[in-house]
């Protein structure tokens, strides 16, 4: 039995479909529990196949979901980017709504299914489309740029999109485009202080946290160098600026992986969701990972029994309103659209510009 409710046997033949993903999740899950989860990671990869469906992975889901069923993985800002090139019928998202609703925007044609509609996020809670009708009210002519994690109704007041990838030169882009010297950045404040410290464009943000990243201090990390003076540590812009203060880089979840990758740390602390540094170990064996890890409770509510589940009764389907979609999908296209950043936004110049000023709404 597969997990409850599921009757599949781990037979040969799914012992050899799922041996690639076994090899990259070894360290982290045990052979008990991989006779359970590999016979539905292979109806699900037939599932795939016979109804012409792709999952589209964050970084943050477990790594049996990851390595197992996923057929594009990466951060936000990559999946965006996925959705809007694959040729699917169906999209699977293994990640939060709005990263969901963000590949219907992006892909109205296709059926875009969300295994657990509870899977929300903070941020896009913290804010709605009439607050920043409101804000733009307040602060007319000047570009409103919006973080990706919010609704389709806040993506429809918003004039450009951005990610963690991309924050500094979407900030800059737009100063540029609309002629002036200060922007709006919402709705993560933490983002917009980290993005303010990397430019001279002015930021005026919204109160919106990531409940997972503010639970980091800088007290821990000081407490972890002291520990392990040896590990370096990579933290996400959602953590607070004094957080990156004392990190030895930070970036998006694909920066971090590119970074533990290309540079291979003999040890790394990853500032981030838990089932991150799983992933990244899958790849990276000279690595050492200590992890201070924090659990997202919304990208945990994605599972391999809600994954299977979703595709066989393509369940639950996420729509926009074509009119609301319309006018998000500008703002999504004008990001996907921008050119890769002459200089990827490693937010490392932290160190060197102390004392800037951010205008919290
Ligand atoms: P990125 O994957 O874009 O870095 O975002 C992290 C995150 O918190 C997504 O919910
Ligand atoms: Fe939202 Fe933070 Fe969870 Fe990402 S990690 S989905 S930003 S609450």
């Amino acid at each position: 039995m597969a997990a409850d409710g599921f009757q599949f046997a781990f037979t040969p033949a799914v012992e050899a479909q799922t041996a690639p993903a076994w090899e990259k999740v070894k360290r982290h899950v045990t052979p008990m529990e991989w006779r359970l989860q590999a016979p539905l990671i292979a109806e699900i990869n037939r599932l795939k196949r016979e109804k012409d469906a792709v999952i589209l992975a964050h970084n943050y889901m477990t790594p049996e979901i990851f390595h197992g069923v996923g057929d594009y993985v990466g951060d936000s800002l990559g999946l965006a980017k996925e959705a809007a090139r694959c040729d699917a019928k169906i999209i699977v998202q293994a990640g939060v709504h709005f990263m969901a609703e963000t590949s219907k925007i992006l892909s109205p044609e296709k059926r875009v299914l969300i295994p657990d509609l509870r899977a929300g996020c903070s941020l896009a809670s913290s804010i709605t489309g009439a607050d920043v009708r409101l804000i733009k009210q307040r602060y007319p002519g000047l570009p409103v740029v919006t973080y990706v994690n919010t609704t389709a109704d806040v993506k429809a007041e918003t004039d450009i999109c951005c990610t963690s990838a991309n924050a500094v030169q979407v900030v800059e882009e737009a100063a540029r485009q609309w002629g002036v010297d200060r922007v709006i950045l919402i709705p993560d404040e933490f983002l917009a202080r980290n993005v303010a410290r990397q430019t001279d464009i002015g930021i005026i943000a919204w109160r919106g946290r990531c409940e997972v990243h503010e639970r980091f201090t800088a007290a821990d990390i000081l407490e972890l160098k002291a520990a392990y003076p040896d590990a370096e540590v990579l933290a996400h812009p959602e953590c607070p600026a004094e957080v990156l203060e004392v990190s030895d880089f930070a970036g998006s979840t694909a920066a971090m992986n590119d970074y533990v990758i290309q540079r291979k740390p003999k040890r790394v602390v990853l500032i981030t969701e838990c089932s991150m540094a799983d992933n990244v170990a899958a790849d990276a064996h000279d690595t050492e990972f200590v992890r201070p890890c924090n659990l997202c409770p919304h990208m945990k509510m994605i599972t391999l029994e809600n994954i299977y589940e979703s595709l066989v009764r393509e369940r639950f389907e996420v729509t926009v309103d074509p009119a609301i979609a319309e006018r998000a999908r500008l703002a999504v296209q004008r990001m996907v659209d921008l050119p890769p950043p002459a200089r990827p936004a490693r937010y490392d110049l932290v160190k060197a510009r102390h004392h800037v000023d951010v205008e919290l709404i």
